[in-house]
C-alpha cells in the first residue's frame, strides 16, 4: 500500500531508534528528565518564546493553550475549519467549558474578517478571549497562514485585549515553505503548539509553548489533561534527533506535493497545483468520496476524505519518488475518462 491519507503514517528510522534507545532519562513528573528539559528549552528557544512543555499529542498542546487563554464559559475566535473546532472530539467545549466560534474564509482570515466579531464587553455575551490561527491549515490544504495577515490580526487582538493561539503542528512546513524562522512565524503568537509527530517523523510528541509566567498553571492543566508523563526522554530524544536532522527534508515532501498535484490535474481531476503551498494536496473527483477511496484503495493506494466528493492527499518522509508515481499511475486510471 502507498498510504497518502497523513504525514503522520511515518514510522521511526533506526537511527532514531538508536537516539531513544540511549536517551538519558528521569521522572518527568519530578521534573527530572534531562531529556525532555533540553527538548522543553531547545523549542522555547527556537520559537522564540520562554518556556516549553513536552505533551503526548497535538490536540493536548492546542486544548492547554486554549485553557491559558480563556476560563469556563469564555469565548476564543478561530478559522473556519480550524483543527481544535473540528477534529479535537470538542474537546474546548467538552473539557475546558470554552466556546470557539468560527470565522468565514476557508480557515485563513485577516484583521478585517476579524475586527467587526470583536464584540464590546457586555454581560449578556460570552466574554471573549483570544483568537486561535492555524499555520499551515490542515483542512484548506496545507495553505500558509500569510504572515502580514498574522501580524496585523493579532495587533488587533492586542489591542482589544484577546490573547492569540497559533496551532503550529505543521509550522516546520510553514517555515520551509515561507524561508521565514519558525521565530518569525511564531512571534505575534503569545501560545504556540508544534508536532513533532507529523512530517518530522517522531512516533509521538508535540509541545506548547507559553510566557514563562504561565509555566506553573502549564504544568497543572497539562497533569489535569493526564499529559505528565514519567520517563518522556525516550519520546524527547525522538523529538530532538526529528528537530536536527529532519526538518530539511520537508523540502522534498512539498516538491512531491507539487508534482502530485501537476499529476492529478493533468489527469484531469479537479486539483489546482498554484493552491499546494506545501504537503497537503486536497482534490475533487467525480463521485463519492467513500467511493472513490475504495476504489484507489483497491489498487494500493490509501487516501482520505474531507468532503463529500474532495479528497486528500499527504506525502511525507515514508515516500519515495518511485511510491509517488505508482500513486499518480494508479490514480490516473481512475480519473474521469
Ligand atoms: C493542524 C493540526 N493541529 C493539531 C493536530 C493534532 O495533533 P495530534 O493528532 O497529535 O493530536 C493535527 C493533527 O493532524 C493537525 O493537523
Amino acid at each position: 500500500m502507498i498510504d497518502l491519507r497523513s504525514d503522520t503514517v511515518t514510522r521511526p528510522t533506526d537511527a532514531m531508534r538508536r537516539a531513544m534507545a540511549s536517551a538519558e532519562v528521569g521522572d518527568d513528573v519530578y521534573g527530572e528528565d534531562p531529556t525532555v528539559r533540553r527538548l522543553e528549552e531547545e523549542v522555547a528557544a527556537l520559537l522564540g518564546k520562554e518556556a516549553a512543555l513536552f505533551v503526548p499529542s497535538g490536540t493536548m498542546a492546542n486544548q492547554l493553550a486554549l485553557a491559558l487563554h480563556a476560563q469556563r464559559g469564555e469565548e476564543i475566535l478561530v478559522g473556519e475549519n480550524a483543527h481544535v473546532l473540528l477534529y479535537e472530539s470538542g474537546a474546548a467545549a467538552g473539557t475546558s467549558g470554552v466556546q470557539l466560534t468560527p470565522m468565514p474564509g476557508g480557515g485563513l482570515f485577516d484583521a478585517y474578517t476579524l475586527a467587526p466579531r470583536i464584540r464590546p464587553p457586555a454581560f449578556y455575551y460570552a466574554k471573549q478571549a483570544a483568537v486561535a490561527v492555524e499555520n499551515t491549515h490542515n483542512h484548506a490544504g496545507g495553505r500558509v497562514f500569510p504572515q502580514a495577515d498574522l501580524v496585523e490580526l493579532a495587533d488587533l487582538a492586542k489591542l482589544r485585549g484577546l490573547g492569540v493561539h497559533l496551532d503550529g503542528a505543521r509550522l516546520w512546513n510553514a517555515s520551509v515553505a515561507t524561508g521565514l524562522s519558525v521565530a518569525t512565524l511564531a512571534a505575534p503568537a503569545d501560545t504556540v503548539s508544534v508536532c513533532f509527530s507529523k512530517g518530522l517523523g517522531a512516533p509521538i510528541g508535540s509541545a506548547v509553548a507559553f510566557p514563562a509566567s504561565r509555566r506553573d498553571e502549564a504544568l497543572r492543566l497539562r497533569r489535569r489533561m493526564g499529559g505528565a508523563m514519567r520517563q518522556a526522554g525516550l519520546l524527547a530524544a525522538a523529538a530532538l534527533y526529528a528537530l536536527e536532522h529532519h526538518r530539511d527534508d520537508l523540502h522534498a515532501d512539498h516538491r512531491r506535493a507539487r508534482r502530485l498535484a501537476e499529476g492529478l490535474a493533468e489527469a484531469g481531476f479537479g486539483c489546482d497545483p498554484a493552491l499546494v503551498e506545501t504537503n497537503i494536496v486536497p482534490f475533487d473527483v467525480d463521485r463519492p468520496a467513500e467511493a472513490f477511496l475504495a476504489e484507489a484503495r483497491e489498487l494500493g493506494v490509501w487516501l482520505g476524505a474531507i468532503g463529500p466528493e474532495r479528497i486528500r492527499a499527504v506525502t511525507h518522509r515514508d515516500l519515495d519518488d518511485d511510491a509517488l508515481d505508482a500513486a499518480l499511475r494508479a490514480l490516473a486510471t481512475l480519473a474521469r475518462e
